[in-house]
């Protein structure tokens, strides 16, 4: 963490439209009342969305005062969770799993063909604000080792054609739409 002052923070509702909070009141409606860190996942994700897909310290600490929670619930739930961005990334963050089944069936490479592609290397951002790569744990889908995930769609058994191609898709979609994010996530071969 870092020397952020708590006592300084504005309430969630200073930070955030409207129509923010009121996705944040819907999702805590779906649990008791005396069920306060459950919706923490929920908040988070629509402040990130709200934020231009970061969290800040700022942020979180509003979150946890909005829930009535500890900050450390909301920054354990952040750091936690690889869909969490602590910080400034770019429109599509790919994140790529290293761990050991795909590094058996060759995330280095994957790692490498997208840093080519890119130009950048693990942990940057484009200049042009579009791709942040990640390498992230194990996301339970070993099977199609090796894997990556990106505006919420899993890709799997990936070679440099289908890297190729799932990059190419996505620059055809920021040309023919505002890359709308809200899709449900979903698993492709
Ligand atoms: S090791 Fe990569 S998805 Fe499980």
């Amino acid at each position: 963490m870092t020397d952020f002052d708590y006592d300084q923070t504005l309430h969630l509702k200073q930070l955030l439209p409207a129509q923010a909070i009121a996705e944040i009141d819907h999702w805590i409606t779906k649990y008791p009342s005396d069920r306060k860190r459950p919706p923490i996942i929920a908040a988070l994700k629509v402040v990130q969305e709200f934020n231009g897909n970061y969290l800040t310290e700022e942020l979180m600490q509003a979150v946890a005062e909005y829930l009535d929670v500890p900050h450390v619930a909301v920054y354990e739930v952040a750091t936690f969770y690889s869909m969490f961005h602590l910080d400034e990334v770019g429109r599509h963050v790919i994140s790529v799993c290293n761990n050991i089944s795909c590094t058996l069936r060759g995330a280095d490479k994957v790692i490498e063909h997208l840093q080519n592609r890119l130009n950048i290397k693990v942990g940057e951002t484009t200049d042009d604000g579009l791709y942040t790569i990640k390498t992230v744990e194990c996301m339970a889908a070993c099977g199609g080792a090796p894997m990556l995930e990106v505006d919420k769609v899993y890709h799997e058994n990936l070679t440099e054609e289908k890297i190729d191609q799932i990059l190419s898709d996505i620059a055809s979609m920021d040309l023919n739409s505002d890359g709308d994010s809200n899709q449900p996530m979903e698993a492709s071969e």
